[in-house]
């Protein structure tokens, strides 16, 4: 695979962690928590393919699949000279995440799951990913806000911070279309992760918003259930951006978690 040169927010000295970020977001999502946990850990939050200031996929958008996602980080991260690192990863984060558990199960030091899910989509979940991609052609990442900017926080963070929400607002439209519709081809396509759980033997951290409308709360049982020794740290008052609606108890759970590695 040719190198790829991913744009990235870094910060600290020690463990490395890698924040890689959800759809359709960039690695900006992560600077707060960058600069909290950066007294703790080498802190590393890349725009993934496609996204922010990263160059796409090489392949083309509807040959897209998590495991280039993957790959490209684990190259990336080489090249670095980065072998071993704590891997976060926030929804489709996640769905990278098990993709690099699978393929690069030695780089792994322990993994942090945010807001995520192993299953694959249903036939109806797929057929909606290529409708919205449909819709991106044509409208670019505004069909993407209109469809997931009502759902992303718990109804008190639309009401207390509206603030957030304008900023995700504005970090989801700065997306490229190219970028957005790789992403819902690759998360259509993505295989059911569920039997790969528990071959996972790094020390894991499972996080949740207690009110997150777009991965349900049973999800993160599956998780837990299958993932040996791993830990749920449930996070009150917060809908799917669990870190930037609660980041001090999101970053206390990361920092407690680090501790014991
Ligand atoms: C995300 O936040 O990354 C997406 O909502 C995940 C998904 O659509 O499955």
């Amino acid at each position: 695979m040719a190198h790829h040169r991913l744009n990235a927010i870094e910060q600290g000295k020690g463990t490395p962690l890698v924040l890689l970020h959800g759809f359709p977001f960039d690695g900006s999502i992560w600077r707060d928590q960058v600069e909290r946990l950066g007294q703790d850990a080498h802190l590393i939050a890349p725009d993934m393919p496609g996204f922010g200031q990263s160059a796409d996929l090489e392949d083309e958008s509807k040959n897209a699949n998590m495991d280039a996602y993957a790959d490209t980080l684990a190259d990336w991260l080489n090249a670095k000279g980065l072998d071993k690192v704590v891997l976060a990863g926030h929804s489709m984060g996640g769905y990278v995440a098990f993709a690099f558990a699978r393929r690069h199960p030695e780089m792994l030091q322990g993994l942090i799951l945010v807001s995520t899910k192993a299953g694959s989509d249903t036939e109806a979940g797929r057929e909606g990913r290529y409708k919205q991609a449909a819709a991106v052609e044509e409208r670019g990442a505004q069909a993407v806000v209109d469809a997931m900017l009502p759902k992303l926080f718990a109804p008190a963070t639309y009401n207390d911070k509206p603030e957030l929400v304008e900023q995700i607002r504005a970090v989801m439209l700065n997306q490229d279309r190219q970028g957005i519709i790789a992403a819902l081809y690759a998360m259509a396509g993505r295989p059911d992760s569920t039997p790969g759980l528990s071959e996972i033997t790094v020390p894991t951290l499972v996080i949740t918003g207690a009110e997150d409308a777009i991965i349900p709360a049973p999800e993160a049982e599956i998780l837990v259930s299958n993932i040996k020794g791993s830990k749920h740290v449930p996070i009150e008052a917060a809908g799917h951006m669990t870190m930037l609606e609660q980041p001090e108890a999101f970053g206390d759970a990361v920092s407690a978690f680090l501790r014991k590695l």
